[in-house]
């Protein structure tokens, strides 16, 4: 079966499981890359974080820092090594492992209030540790039709939603593989917990939201599906 073949049927049991039969939405053109800055790892010792890791459901009103926002990015979802693999000399591993070490995830960042960069959805570009800017509008009243518990509307400075890729996913491996790329996400929001929490963030991963009204608003085609919400920020 071709891997276009084995993404439709993927496709389907998807619409099936969520109800919905959503339309591709338009691609969004790459708009400014934002830099971020190179910060240094957190200090906090593992099993400390891991105890001290919890998801909150208070308002995070504050504008999330930017070195923050780089260390959470980086150190999570960001690049830890480069390797020969897939007809090249350097193919880059993420901090995040994924089943064969396939570029399956994005990592997409939604902005209602951050340091220097301004409300907007944004794509996380992994190898150059840049934001690229996808839409420059606030996202909240796209977020009240995306999260089913309204209070992370408000409660998240930024949200991280992350997506697969089902084409890159299909190519190497049978339809099997919707489960594992599932599983490389949940991998994704255990190192996006740890981070945060080691970097002093308050933060919630979120499952329940709208994958139509998501992908609209990142302007995913229909290889490419959301698989999570993390709602983050700082809590006074
Ligand atoms: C994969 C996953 C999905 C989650 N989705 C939601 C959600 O949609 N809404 C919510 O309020 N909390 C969500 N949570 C947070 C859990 O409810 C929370 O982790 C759990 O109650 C344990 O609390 P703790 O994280 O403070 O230890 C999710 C957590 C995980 C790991």
């Amino acid at each position: 079966m071709s891997s276009r073949e084995t993404t439709e049927r993927a496709l389907a049991v998807h619409r099936l499981l969520n109800s919905q039969r959503p339309v591709p939405a338009q691609p969004l053109p790459d708009g400014r890359r934002i830099p971020l800055p190179d910060v240094h790892p957190p200090k906090a010792d593992l099993v400390a974080t891991l105890a001290r890791r919890r998801s909150t459901y208070s308002r995070m009103d504050r504008d999330l820092e930017l070195a923050a926002l780089s260390g959470l990015l980086r150190f999570s979802v960001g690049v830890q090594r480069f390797v020969p693999a897939f007809g090249v000399e350097e193919y880059p591993l993420s901090m995040a492992p994924s089943a064969g070490g396939l570029d399956i995830l994005r990592a997409y960042v939604l902005v209602r209030r951050a340091e220097l960069v301004e409300p907007g959805v944004y794509r996380y570009e992994a190898l150059s540790h840049e934001l690229i800017e996808l839409t420059c509008a606030d996202p909240v009243p796209a977020l009240q039709h995306v999260y089913l518990q309204h209070e992370f509307v408000t409660n998240a400075a930024v949200s991280v939603a992350l997506t697969a890729r089902l084409d890159v996913a299909f190519d190497k491996y049978p339809l099997r593989h919707y489960r594992t790329l599932h599983v490389d996400s949940g991998v994704a929001v255990q190192n996006l917990y740890l981070v945060a929490t080691a970097l002093g963030l308050s933060c919630c991963a979120v499952a329940g939201f709208d994958d139509a009204a998501l992908g609209m608003l990142l302007g995913l085609g229909d290889a490419e599906i959301p698989t999570m919400l993390f709602a983050v920020g700082h809590s006074d």
